[in-house]
């Protein structure tokens, strides 16, 4: 058989992790493969404890990889947009075929790398860059090639759905789960781009640009976190019978392509409502299959080196067959790619939970449900809570139908107008996930 040489850049959770399942099920690979792959050359600054790389070539430096001309194919897995930019344009550069669980790297800059690589005849794969263990590029790019994609709406990040079923199973504490997600090598070296959305807003992109033949933008995308989430709203949404939690929807419509990654209601009855701890789940919509789930870990050593592995295995056994034969980086010939409108979010219609502490004297509700009707706004469910002794102030909750979300502020910042009402209106969007 012949032999595939790869070089492994980052010797971190990752790395480790495709250092030792490569080794481990070797001769399994190989056989998938149908070529030995071989470990020549490990770039890392430092060694892991977790992994022992033996007699495996080590250099302190990893662009030593990206130009050792016995390595066929650079494994990315350093991190980060500058460093890791320069080295997959090295690798590129010297001829090197490319694998990245590089999310950041591939939302940003995957247009210029794609367009290197396709001029000198590489291949970029970057399965590993979504939803950790779970094949999702291989799904949208190759198994759902037949469809026209409607929407998909999907966890794609495992820190901030482990904090949230934390504190909504526990009642823990917001920084402690985050503690506990950093040390299990969860989240993201600087964890403000787990936790405010950005992250996801990387695999979304990502996930809309397969989905929709579109190129690789970040531009337009709404971006919301789950910092200013109270545990008061994950118990209200409970009793309303939903699930709070924090989702990338792209959608296609004759109106545009919605791109929004926000804190999200979603009906208890749905699938991924039940989707918990570090674990990612994509639902897609399209015209031929109809509704399908892809679920697994998001995040972690093993699950995420077995994606990269994945996309070793592809590049070993095609990169002997001609370019024609390859699937394209984003699914469509990269001529096909087409730019869509992205909505802004005011135009983009959908329901919403809204929460205000409000008076509690007749008439007080009247004047907010006047305010909705007056903008229009349909409304689907009323909580009102009892007043603790000695409170004239009440919470309110409302769940209302699907409306335009510009309608829904100017409503809000009419309701907050009243002085019936105290402090802020919140609202988090709803999502039903049924059509
Ligand atoms: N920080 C990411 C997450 C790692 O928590 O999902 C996987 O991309």
């Amino acid at each position: 058989m012949r032999s595939v040489n790869i070089g492994i850049c980052g010797l971190g959770t990752v790395g480790a992790g495709v250092y030792n399942v490569l080794s481990r099920n070797s001769k399994h690979i190989n056989s998938r493969a149908n070529c030995n792959i071989v470990i020549s050359q490990v770039g890392a600054r430092r060694d892991n404890p977790n992994c022992d790389t033996g007699s495996t070539d080590v250099s302190r430096d990893i662009f030593d990889v990206a130009k050792n001309p016995a390595v066929d194919v650079v494994v990315e897995l350093i991190g980060g947009t500058d460093v890791a930019y320069e080295l997959v344009m090295t690798a590129l550069n010297n001829g090197k075929h490319v694998v990245t669980a590089n999310k950041a790297l591939i939302a940003q800059h995957g247009m210029e790398i794609f367009a290197a690589a396709e001029s000198r005849g590489l291949m970029v794969a970057y399965e590993a860059a979504v939803a950790g263990g779970i094949p999702i590029i291989k799904a949208l790019r190759e198994g759902l090639a037949a469809n026209r994609v409607h929407w998909l709406a999907g966890i794609i990040n495992g820190t901030t759905n482990f904090i949230l079923s934390e504190m909504d199973s526990k009642g823990r504490d917001f920084a402690d789960v985050l503690t506990e997600a950093q040390e299990k090598g969860y989240a993201e070296a600087d964890p403000t781009f787990d936790v405010e959305g950005i992250d996801a807003a990387h695999k979304l992109v990502i996930m809309a640009s397969l989905a929709f033949g579109m190129p690789l933008s970040l531009e337009g995308i709404f971006t919301d976190g789950i910092t200013k989430l109270e545990p008061q709203d994950v118990a209200y949404a409970r009793e309303l019978g939903y699930a709070i939690k924090h989702l990338g929807i792209a959608r296609q419509s004759d109106a545009g392509i919605e791109l929004r990654v926000h804190p999200t209601l979603v009906p208890e009855s749905c699938l991924i409502a039940g989707v918990n701890g570090v674990s990612n789940a994509v639902m897609v919509n399209a015209d031929a299959v109809g509704t399908t789930l892809y679920y697994g870990p998001g995040a972690g050593s093993e699950p995420t080196a077995s994606s990269v592995i994945a996309d070793i295995v592809d590049v070993a056994r095609t990169m002997g067959a001609g370019a024609d034969c390859w699937v394209p980086a984003l699914g469509i010939a990269s001529a096909d790619l087409q730019a869509n409108k992205i909505m802004d979010i005011q135009d983009i219609e959908t329901s919403f939970y809204i929460r205000f502490s409000a008076l509690d004297k007749s008439g007080v509700l009247s004047n907010i449900t006047g305010i909705m009707a007056d903008a229009g706004i349909s409304i689907e469910a009323i909580i009102q809570r009892e007043q603790p002794a000695g409170e004239d102030y009440v919470n309110v909750i409302i769940l209302t139908n699907v409306t335009q979300e510009k309608l829904l502020d100017a409503a809000v910042e009419n309701i907050e107008q009243l002085e019936t009402v105290r402090g802020n209106v919140s609202f988090i969007r709803v999502e039903h996930l049924d059509q």
